[in-house]
């Protein structure tokens, strides 16, 4: 499984935001829309495009579309803090939407929103959800997509955890992951370590 760790500066200084508990929730917010725009731009870094001519005001010469935009679909509630800013880089992408919460005790992702089309196949996929902690909620996501014949998941995630990432890996999913840290360890609540506490709960409030 392919995992792009984003390391650029601008990127780092962003999650240390997110990370410091004196962030507020207003500051939380604008670090994670800025933090998934670094990551958006590198997970499109690849993407093939179409070509045709055009004209400047002085010559011709070619202009460049993305040949796929890919289907968003951020993981509510903390997924929906990246979804405007993903839209805004890629706004030909047409987006869909999971609802999990995960069970505190269990760690068991309980979904309670799919808003999907019916067929993926041959779309590439991006979800957005800011945190890979067991991996349990990105599996979930991952199974809705590729039971609709997706076949190019990329998880864009600000933080992941080696646990959930190797979960990822050994279910054989068809995803790379995008993030801007893998970081130590899961704790035994299933908080990522050093993490950044809960992204759904510093964006929104707790519930
Ligand atoms: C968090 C996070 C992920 C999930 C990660 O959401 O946004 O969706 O937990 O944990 P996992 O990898 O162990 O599944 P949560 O369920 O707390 O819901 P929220 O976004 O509504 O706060």
């Amino acid at each position: 499984m392919d995992v792009l760790v984003v390391e650029h500066p601008l990127a780092r200084a962003r999650l240390s935001t997110m990370r410091d508990a004196r962030t507020d929730s207003a500051a939380f917010r604008a670090a994670l829309q800025e933090l998934t725009v670094m990551l958006t731009y590198e997970a499109t870094r690849d993407a093939p495009l179409t070509t045709e001519r055009m004209h400047t005001p002085v010559a011709r010469t070619d202009a460049y579309r993305l040949a796929d935009p890919p289907l968003l679909v951020p993981v509510l509630r903390a997924g929906l803090g990246m979804a405007d800013q993903a839209h805004k880089l890629i706004p030909d992408a047409q987006m869909g939407f999971v609802g999990l919460a995960r069970d505190e005790r269990t760690l068991e992702p309980t979904p309670y929103l799919e808003s999907l089309p019916a067929s993926l196949e041959g779309r590439p996929v991006f979800v957005l959800d800011p945190m890979l902690a067991t991996g349990g909620s990105m599996e979930y996501t991952i199974r809705l997509l590729t039971e609709r014949g997706a076949t190019d998941v990329t998880a864009v995630c600000a933080l992941a955890a080696p646990e959930g990432l190797r979960r990822l890996e050994e279910t054989g999913l068809p995803v790379r992951v995008v993030t801007a840290s893998v970081d130590e360890r899961l704790n035994d609540s299933g908080f990522i370590v050093p993490g950044l506490g809960d992204a759904g709960d510093r964006q929104y409030g707790a519930v």
